[in-house]
């Protein structure tokens, strides 16, 4: 495949920002990124790399414009697009409100098929390029979804949801029945292209302890599965877990016990987590994904990442589409770096944008495909266009540093600060020209 060089300003994390910020990224002003075969060949200052690769290669100049990882977002529901801005209700009223009967329509295939492709396009748009999904208890749904990534070339990781109880009847499936099904997606999409599988119990609340073993088992027996599912994210959910688990001291314990932690595992929201149990996080490796959209939307709570942090827990972002409030990465960080004012604490920039790229790929333990630009990754990046409204150009040209620049960008920018999206070398989405782009499957 032929190879490309992109002329623009360039930033990618090389580690974690908190540990040595001096270090943990490369940033080059007048910068270029040169692909090859949906790869990443190079990445540097644009003039040497001009030199070296230009006679050889087409090349793209981008102005104004910052190119960046695909952003990644470590915890989604894909079903739940169509009821973002439901009004009124905490978590366990929403789930019964809003989220149930809004599931139960993906019985139907052609339906989630639909949705599906909405979906990625919506994460296109916003330059989000890979993604941990929730589909619906039906296995179609998830069919729908893997049919829908694998036309669009994307890494996507995404599973069945396993519900036995304390759900309604037409959402309720039996730790057999979503050991089959689980099982047989498993064999048909995890490593099929850049489909993997997550096994996907929607809470303890509404798993038995048997289908948690089950999930268990299916982990066991597929090594390379992920798992998925939500912790510790609102009071009464948290209160619900110890009436359910009554011989158990924690919530994380319902999970441990079915041998759910672990590297590849990532649980959403750990708001209201005790010490105890971030300790145990992180002596498994398992992974948290901090949702801020969402934690404020139905009121749940303030991640409290300093504690992440203290007890070496590997955290993403996670949008939480449909009860967090924007498909946005960049206003994610914005709402993050608001969930920590509120806690004393101030997210760095630098921090913010390598939760949404890096750390991102660590926590979904992609790190040896993606998440940066160094040679041999998967060439998933994104073009900001740093002029994309008057008020984001104007204030943009006032700041002083790499530091201001990141942290206006995700205070001002949204969407349309999305100019490109490249998946493997390939745009897959330019916001100016979205009819052109967009697949039709
Ligand atoms: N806990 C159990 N199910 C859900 C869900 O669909 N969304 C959120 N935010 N939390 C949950
Ligand atoms: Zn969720």
């Amino acid at each position: 495949m032929k190879r490309c060089l992109h002329r623009a300003a360039v930033l990618h994390f090389l580690d974690d920002p908190s540990r040595d910020a001096e270090n943990s990224y490369e940033y080059f002003p007048d910068g270029a990124l040169v692909t090859e075969g949906g790869k990443i060949l190079a990445v540097g200052e644009a003039a040497p790399l001009l030199a070296r690769f230009a006679d050889d290669c087409e090349v793209r100049e981008h102005p104004h414009a910052l190119l960046l990882p695909g952003f990644i977002d470590t915890h989604i529901h894909y079903p739940q697009m169509d009821i973002v801005g439901a009004h009124g209700e905490q978590l366990l009223q929403w789930l019964d409100r809003y989220v149930f009967p809004t599931e139960a329509k993906f019985a139907d295939k052609s339906h989630a098929k639909q949705v599906a492709q909405r979906f990625l396009q919506e994460l296109l748009r916003n330059g989000t390029t890979t993604a941990l999904v929730f589909g619906t208890i039906h296995p179609e749904s998830v069919d729908a979804f893997f049919e829908a990534a694998e036309a669009f070339d994307l890494r996507m990781i995404a599973g069945k949801v396993m519900m036995d109880r304390n759900a309604p009847d037409y959402l309720r499936d039996t730790a057999q029945s979503s050991y089959e099904d689980s099982k047989a997606l498993i064999e048909r999409w995890h490593g099929r292209g850049r489909a993997r599988y997550a096994v996907t119990p929607r809470f303890a609340p509404t798993s038995s302890a048997e289908q948690l073993d089950t999930a268990g088992r299916l982990l066991q027996e597929h090594p390379g599965v992920y798992l998925h599912t939500h912790m510790s994210e609102n009071l009464n959910e948290v209160a619900w877990v110890e009436e359910l688990f009554p011989h158990l001291d924690h919530y994380l314990h319902s999970y441990d016990d079915a041998g759910l932690l672990g590297r590849r595992s990532v649980f959403a929201h750990c708001v209201h987590l005790s010490d105890d149990e971030w300790r145990r996080m992180a002596a498994t490796e398992s992974n948290a994904a901090f949702c801020p959209t969402s934690n404020l939307f139905l009121g749940s709570g303030l991640f409290p990442l300093h504690k992440a942090e203290h007890y070496g827990v590997n955290v993403g972002l996670g949008t939480d589409i449909g009860a967090g409030t924007s498909f946005s990465l960049l206003e994610t960080i914005d709402e993050a770096y608001k969930v920590q004012q509120l806690q004393g604490h101030s997210l760095t920039p630098l921090k913010s944008f390598y939760l949404a790229t890096l750390g991102g790929a660590r926590t979904l333990d992609l790190e040896a495909e993606l998440g940066n630009f160094q040679a041999g990754k998967e060439a998933d990046f994104l073009v900001l266009d740093l002029a994309a409204t008057p008020l984001l150009e104007r204030r943009l040209s006032l700041c002083q540093s790499l530091f201001e620049t990141l942290f206006v960008l995700s205070t001002l920018g949204d969407d349309r600060v999305i100019r490109e999206t490249w998946i493997l070398g390939q745009q897959r989405h330019h916001r100016d020209r979205v009819a052109d782009t967009s697949l039709s499957l």
